[in-house]
């Protein structure tokens, strides 16, 4: 077990629109952000979890998330950021020393699975060479580059992938990539991009597009969907 999970739950939720947090809705019986922490509890290679929350969310997220779901892994809780980067920055001050490898995760992804933490994890640590390692799915519209409402290009489709989480990365080189995107006021939208500045490569692990960030309320409806058909 040489990877701590780093799982950040610290937004607001804005375009979700929830008073409560979309991390806290019920998503199947539990709240939302229960699940990504059962998949991750559940990928062997995992062996320490540290959930990334707004301070004044500290005793929901101990209370009606980690406590109830009894897990394997030891939980610490670390105080959420302004931004998503900010908030993994946190994330990272807490990991412990002896975890050679970080998974970043979205609590917002509920639909993770063990098989998809592991792959992507395989791949950093098999790979010398990687900075780090993406589930990511391909794209499947057609993508237009946009100015003032007007196509300026039709990309190769066949290029594009959409990123997710988890992204892996070593925990020494993905700590130095977010202070030196602190330092240089670089803002990402994901750790990947962090490490790719720094001239890394980064690696992406195809994974199953049903791995949906919920983001809008009708994103809610569809993880419902499949989550209650992969139980059934
Ligand atoms: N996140 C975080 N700290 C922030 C912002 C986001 O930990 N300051 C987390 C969210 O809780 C979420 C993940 O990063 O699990 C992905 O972010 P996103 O889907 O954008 O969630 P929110 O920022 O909460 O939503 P919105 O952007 O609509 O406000
Ligand atoms: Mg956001």
């Amino acid at each position: 077990r040489d990877t701590c999970a780093v799982v950040v739950a610290g937004g607001s939720g804005e375009r979700f629109g929830d008073p409560r947090g979309k991390q806290y809705v019920d998503l199947c019986g539990l709240p939302l952000a229960c699940w990504s922490l059962i998949a991750l509890d559940r990928s062997p290679s995992i062996g320490h979890i540290v959930v990334v929350c707004a301070a004044d969310h500290r005793r929901e997220m101990r209370e009606d998330v980690i406590s109830r779901l009894r897990l394997r892994c030891e939980v610490t809780i670390a105080e959420g950021g302004a931004t998503r980067q900010d908030s993994v920055r946190s994330g990272l001050a807490a990991v412990p020393e002896d975890f050679g490898l970080v998974a970043i995760h979205d609590a917002a992804r509920p639909l993770i699975q063990p098989v998809s933490v592991e792959r992507a994890i395989a791949c950093v640590r098999d790979d010398a060479g990687a900075g780090g390692a993406i589930c990511a799915a391909r794209v499947t519209d057609t993508l237009k580059l946009v100015e003032d409402a007007s196509i300026v290009a039709t990309p190769d489709r066949s290029f594009y992938w959409s990123a997710q989480t988890p992204q892996v990365f070593r925990t020494a080189q993905i700590v130095a990539a977010h202070k030196a995107a602190a330092r240089d006021r670089y803002l990402g939208t994901d750790d990947a991009s962090l490490i790719e500045r720094s001239g890394a490569r980064v690696v992406c692990v195809e994974t199953p597009r049903d791995n949906l960030k919920v983001t809008l309320p009708e994103d809610l409806l569809i993880a419902r969907a499949l989550l209650q058909s992969r139980l059934a």
